[in-house]
């Protein structure tokens, strides 16, 4: 095990921060390693771990909102604080900068509430901090760091983004023992979208590939037979990925690294698409309401936006801010999926999003993404063609409401604790039981380990991902059917 200690610009300890008091994150997981020693996750994982002995520990647990910063240094700020040898002033010059966020220092508490806005304030700091940049950061932003900065598939939906599909991507208690994957196959089965067979299915950026894997188990090989899956990635070391597990699967597979707004497929030759969590990466516009209500662009992407904005006549409300984000991409991504697709053919995509007001953007490590106005794009849906059904993710699925699951970010400094004592820990959805299964003695040296009801809001926030199925008219006719109980009832249509 080796832990570094990376310099930090410290918190100067003026009489005004000494007059503050301070506050403990909640939701901190804390582990125990040895009968003396407490190891902490700082939120920023570049930084290492923080090592406290019982001197340490104190200090964290006094860090309750009563004490003030300086009757903490008055108390502590001498001693050594851990097996590393700093010093309690050490730690209070850097436990409260962003990048450590292990307590806040104010006049006021941050709030009870825990999605409070202070919190919510550092944690955006320390994500600002990870794109360097504040604010627009360009529209080919996204397409540059899918194709130029992933080189590697290992690791990166545990610490980049993690997606909910990865999340629930091995059989899991909140899915009843099923997978996402599976479930999707399932649920497309129930709307009748594997009959006809789709000869040709395409996945857009599938990351590892975990869903096409899962879905291939869904289906009985007879109904698998025939269909040529295809993936269409930014990301190439993704695309590699997901053709080794689609193989593995049963599937037969080909690859296309492209970008999904301009596909290279011929018109009318694809019978179904999934693109699962990808919509939010593609090309976001930031235009001024000048250019809106002018019709012209500054740029020529911006006069495509605004020419978008003008064919499609978006439901604009009233006020326009004078400065917001569209996105683009989706809509020409929603444009090729109806240039793409056979009549008859369908789509199913899910993303994050929002139904009022215009996206916001969510800051990860190394890239932006932008939420999903989906009152937009079902509108551009419907202005295309398409006959569009949306609904939020959780009722989709029919899953459960009230599992409860151990918090995300527990996940990941669980994650941090294992790695530096060499032992695998994957970022999965966990329910107690099943973190015993993985963790076995190692549980009950974790303290402040907690769970959330999978629908709350604290947990990953699955009520903002929406289904949106599309389907483009004039297939032939064919029989439909409901499954109930096991039996198939047909009705012609
Ligand atoms: C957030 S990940 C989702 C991965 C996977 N579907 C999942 O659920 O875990 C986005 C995926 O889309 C790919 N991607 C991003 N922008 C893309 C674009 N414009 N065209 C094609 N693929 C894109 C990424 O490389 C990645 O595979």
């Amino acid at each position: 095990m080796k832990l570094t200690t990376v310099p930090q610009a410290p918190l100067e300890l003026t009489d005004e921060v000494l007059a503050l008091r301070a506050w403990r994150m909640p939701d901190m997981v804390v582990y125990q390693h040895a009968p003396d020693e407490w190891w902490v996750t700082p939120l920023d994982d570049e930084l290492p771990l923080i090592r406290l002995n019982r001197v340490g520990a104190e200090l964290l647990a006094a860090i309750d909102g009563q004490a003030s910063v300086g009757v903490l240094l008055q108390k502590f700020g001498k001693w050594v604080c851990g097996p590393d040898g700093e010093t309690g002033r050490w730690h209070l010059e850097r436990w409260s900068l962003p990048r450590y966020s292990l307590c806040y220092f104010g006049m006021e508490p941050p709030t009870a509430d825990r999605h409070g806005a202070k919190w919510d304030l550092l944690l955006q700091q320390i994500r600002e901090g990870w794109s360097g940049r504040h604010g627009f950061e360009g529209e080919a932003e996204l397409s540059a760091f899918h194709v130029r900065e992933i080189t590697k598939r290992e690791g990166h939906f545990d610490t980049v983004e993690t997606t909910v599909s990865h999340l629930f991507r091995e059989p899991c208690d909140a899915l009843q023992g099923s997978t996402y994957g599976r479930l999707l196959a399932k649920h497309l089965r129930r709307l009748g979208w594997w009959t006809p067979k789709p000869r040709y299915l395409v996945e857009v950026g599938a990351g590892l590939g975990y869903v096409a894997r899962e879905m291939a188990k869904e289906l009985l090989p007879f109904e698998r037979q025939g269909i040529r899956y295809l993936f269409l990635d930014l990301a190439k070391p993704f695309l590699e990925s997901q053709l080794a597990l689609a193989q593995e699967a049963g599937w037969r597979s080909g690859g296309m690294q492209a970008n999904a707004e301009w596909w290279p497929l011929r018109d009318a030759s694809v019978d179904l698409v999934i693109d699962n969590e990808n919509l939010a990466d593609m090309t976001p516009v930031q235009l001024s309401r000048e250019e809106v209500t002018s019709n012209r662009g500054a740029t020529p992407l911006h006069q495509e936006a605004v020419d978008w904005i003008r064919r499609l006549r978006l439901p604009l409300e009233g006020n326009l801010p004078s400065e917001f984000i569209f996105n683009l991409g989706p809509v020409r991504f929603l444009a090729e999926l109806w240039r793409v697709l056979k009549p008859g053919g369908r789509a199913v995509l899910i993303e994050f999003g929002i139904e009022d007001g215009w996206p916001s953007p969510v800051k990860l490590p190394g890239h932006t993404e932008y939420e999903v106005q989906y009152t937009h794009l079902r509108h551009a849906a419907r202005w295309l063609g398409f006959q569009e059904r949306y609904v939020e993710l959780p009722r989709f699925f029919g899953l459960r409401p009230d599992t409860r699951l151990l918090c995300t970010g527990a996940a990941y400094a669980i994650q941090r604790v294992c790695a530096a004592i060499g032992k695998p820990f994957a970022i999965r959805a966990y329910t107690e039981g099943e973190l015993l299964k993985v963790l076995g003695d190692m549980l009950p040296k974790l303290l402040g380990c907690h769970y959330h009801e999978l629908i709350d809001p604290a947990w990953f926030g699955l009520w903002d991902f929406k289904v949106l199925l599309l389907e483009k008219p004039g297939g032939t006719p064919r029989a439909s059917y409901q499954e109930t109980k096991g039996f198939r009832w047909y009705s012609q249509r």
